[in-house]
């Protein structure tokens, strides 16, 4: 499966939305991530419905929305009208995780289940017959600009073994959290193939070489 990368609003210039947006886009991203945060499943508050219908009015690339939000399948509905082509919970903040991938399906668009640095492979194995992307986070959610975690390597890889062995290789497996064109390496070669980078891409000169690093 070839690579993609997702560039995670969360790292860019929020007061100009429009023209980050843009710029991305020039660059040669594929998916727009947006990291939506509640102050509650993580220590921090970052942006909503209001902020996400005006990112889909400026974008014209698919929206990769990271719900990071306690009890996440009371707003599924809303971010799913909205236009997210792909919404991503967290396991550990659904109580009923086949529900919400139900019920993220009930849209047509595509159901991302993602889990912490800590929590085991063998909690998200169930619900690998229905997702259509698992996320392996690599920090802690709740900051962008963190460092990488390289023990998350091996869940990748066990995921990817997973999938493969239930011939579902078309699922994805994405990656978020001190993603560069160094960390980037070792995780596709564990086996991930969406990519998503905040600070990287955003805080570099060349944001097109630095989007470019990433498809590997
Ligand atoms: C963190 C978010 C990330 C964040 C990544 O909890 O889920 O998407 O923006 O930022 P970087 O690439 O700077 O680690
Ligand atoms: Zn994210």
């Amino acid at each position: 499966m070839k690579s993609l990368v997702s560039a995670s609003l969360l790292g860019c210039d929020l007061a100009d939305l429009k023209g980050e947006i843009n710029s991305i886009e020039k660059a040669g991203a594929d998916w727009l991530h947006c990291d939506v945060m509640d102050g509650m499943f993580v220590n921090n508050i970052s942006f909503g419905t209001p902020v996400l219908k005006c990112v889909k009015k400026a974008a014209k690339l698919p929206l990769d929305t990271h719900l990071m939000i306690n009890d996440p399948i009371r707003y599924i509905d809303d971010y799913a009208e909205l236009g997210s082509a792909n919404i991503t919970f967290h396991l550990e903040a659904a109580p009923d995780p086949q529900a919400v991938i139900d019920r993220i399906h009930s849209h047509g668009i595509s159901a991302g289940i993602s889990i912490k640095p800590a929590t085991p492979v063998s909690e998200v194995k169930p619900y690998l017959q229905s997702a259509d992307l698992v996320l392996v986070m690599t920090v802690d959610p709740g900051f962008g600009g963190q460092k990488f975690m390289p023990d998350t390597l091996e869940k990748i890889s066990e995921i990817r073994f997973l999938l493969d062995s239930l011939c579902r290789e078309n699922v994805h497996v994405e990656v978020d959290g001190g993603i560069n064109a160094g960390t980037v390496k070792i995780c596709r070669e564990a086996g991930a193939d969406v990519m998503v980078s905040g600070s990287y891409i955003f805080g570099a000169d060349n944001r097109a070489a630095a989007v470019k690093s990433l498809r590997i």
